[in-house]
């Protein structure tokens, strides 16, 4: 996605406190690349803040990095299909209240959705699907913001998936909503905001 990323040796591995002091929030944290960059974060110094639906999942995460013997990581249950204007500026009050800043957000949670043609594919899990990979970090980045600020040099990562550059055909409202998560970090680099990384 980010052409710096390539950039990145295979073999990189982070010094043991690359991370410490840092605030970083990870939506998906409960799973697959958002688990594992909780759990890498945590191992580089970073306290984790663990975002996502399934409590039980969380809690998981959580006591793996509490076990390595990580900066002790903490649950922010978020349902990004369902999360109203209150549960966003909850987040970010406590954030607020509990760390003063955030280093990071990486948006990792994501929903497949259906993979078929257009002409068959289910409106209701199109806006499901929009909502959630598309809407919903867009609406988490901009509540964020001013925690964001409160870093001298904080970043949002927003992941994105290879059928943005190789449109396939069957990938609906997945493709369409990572393409427009695309535009979103484009708009907000180029508005230039000091101390900010979008990628
Ligand atoms: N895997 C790949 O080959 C691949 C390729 C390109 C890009 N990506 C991207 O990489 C990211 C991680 O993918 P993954 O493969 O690790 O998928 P994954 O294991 O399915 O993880 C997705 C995460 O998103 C969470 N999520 C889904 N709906 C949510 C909601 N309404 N509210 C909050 N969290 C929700 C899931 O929570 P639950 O555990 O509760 O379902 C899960 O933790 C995604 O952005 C994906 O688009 C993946």
């Amino acid at each position: 996605m980010n052409s710096e990323c390539d950039m990145i040796p295979k073999q990189f591995t982070p010094d043991a406190e690359l991370l410490a002091g840092r605030v970083i929030l990870i939506t998906g944290a409960g799973s697959g690349l958002g688990k594992a960059l909780a759990v890498e974060s945590a191992r580089a110094g970073a306290t984790v803040i663990l975002s996502g639906r399934n409590g039980a999942k969380l809690e998981r995460v959580y006591d793996e990095i509490e076990t390595m013997g990580a900066p002790r990581p903490a649950i922010a249950m978020l349902d990004l299909a369902s999360a109203t204007a209150v549960d966003y500026d909850n987040l970010a009050k406590t954030i607020d209240a509990e760390f003063g800043k955030l280093d990071g957000v990486v948006h990792a949670a994501a929903l497949l959705g259906d993979r078929t043609p257009l002409e068959q594919y289910d409106v209701p899990t199109w806006c499901r699907v929009l909502h959630v990979n598309l809407t919903a970090p867009f609406i988490l980045t901009q509540v964020l913001l001013p925690n964001l600020r409160k870093s001298a040099d904080a970043s949002v990562i927003f992941v994105s998936s290879g059928v943005v550059k190789n449109q396939r055909p069957f990938w609906g409202a997945y493709a369409v909503a990572k393409s427009g998560l695309e535009s979103v970090r484009s708009m907000l680099s180029k508005n230039s905001m000091a101390n900010l990384t979008f990628a």
